[in-house]
């Protein structure tokens, strides 16, 4: 390869890496800059370069993605290939065999690669909604404002953070890993979700501390590393929690993504925050950011318009 090709190919290999690590729509992969490449003789050499970065990356081979999404991953790079070289490229054909033979468990994981070099890796439901819920999976929100919080640290560094809805925990992972919180509160009111989730936390390498609301221990409970956060996770049903116990976690941020799909729960989660701002009058308000997907105009304006009506207590900022 020219000096000039090889690094046009390296850039591709990130992006590649990094999407299918998180499983991201194959749609948003770069398929065009791709088939460019692989028109020149060094094609072979590049597919086998994005083989390693994807389905045998050791993080994958590690914790893998689910069959289903590595076997069309997989189906489109073969298609890719046949487009324009005639020679079938072994290595491609061998890792499909090995993913059509294997069979689809009911749970995946993705992994998210860090500025740090540090990764955050989930175990979630093959399915979206399962259990009755859609939090065993991660939503785009999530991601975005994981991705706004890691550039924007200071906003969590050495605070409490009290996340409602964390669904499977991409956001406070990040977040625990990337911007140095005191305390990180993870909460959701599903059981399942909640198990998966203290689950994702020790997966990470997170010490779980006690659920003071809760009335049984969690196995995994180890002594607190002043390093790192302490780190809860709390069954918290926004319909059902009063303002005592909100005043228990004395929050000076509260996040939340993707949990303003409704407008049932618009008006849960603002009734949540109003709660909040009226059993923490004694201490600075703390800072909201909301990050959701804008489904339907007519939540989205019920969100602002909810806000509006929303005690100056609590300073909120809405990511869409
Ligand atoms: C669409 S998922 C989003 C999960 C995660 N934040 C993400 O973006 O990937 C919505 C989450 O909100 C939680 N949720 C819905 N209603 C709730 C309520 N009334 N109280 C607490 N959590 C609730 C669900 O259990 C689920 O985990």
């Amino acid at each position: 390869m020219a000096p000039e090709e090889s690094a046009e190919a390296e850039s591709l290999l990130p992006s590649f890496e990094r999407r299918f690590l998180a499983a991201r729509t194959l749609r948003s992969f770069p398929w065009q800059s791709l088939e460019e490449k692989l028109r020149d003789s060094s094609g072979p050499e590049l597919l086998l370069n994005i083989l390693q970065k994807t389905v045998k990356h050791p993080l994958c081979v590690k914790h893998p993605p689910s069959v289903k999404y590595a076997r069309c991953f997989l189906s489109e790079l073969i298609r890719k290939h046949e487009a324009v070289h005639t020679e079938p490229l072994d290595e491609l054909y061998e890792a499909l065999a090995e993913v059509l033979m294997a069979e689809e468990p009911t749970q995946c994981h993705r992994s998210y690669l860090l500025p740090s070099g540090d990764s955050v890796t989930l175990s979630e439901s093959t399915a979206i909604i399962s259990h009755g819920t859609t939090g065993l999976v991660t939503w785009d929100a999530a991601l975005y404002l994981a991705e706004w919080a890691i550039e924007n640290p200071a906003a969590f560094a050495h605070r409490t953070v009290l996340e409602l809805g964390s669904g499977a925990g991409l956001t406070g992972l990040a977040i625990c890993k990337t911007c140095c919180p005191s305390t990180y509160v993870f909460s959701d009111c599903h059981s399942c979700v909640l198990e998966q989730l203290r689950g994702n936390i020790l997966l990470n390498g997170l010490s779980l501390e006690p659920d003071t609301t809760a009335p049984e221990r969690h196995p995994g409970h180890n002594a607190h590393d002043a390093e790192s956060p302490r780190v809860t996770v709390a069954q918290l049903d926004w319909d059902v929690v009063t303002a005592p116990e909100l005043a228990t976690f004395r929050p000076d941020v509260i996040i939340a993504a993707d949990v303003l799909y409704c407008p049932e729960t618009v008006v849960s989660l603002v009734r949540v925050l109003q709660r909040l701002s009226a059993c923490l009058k004694d201490q600075q308000a703390p800072d909201a950011y909301i990050a959701f997907t804008v489904r339907s105009p007519e939540t989205c304006w019920l969100f602002t318009s909810e806000l509006a009506v929303l005690p100056a207590a609590v300073h909120g900022e809405a990511l869409f």
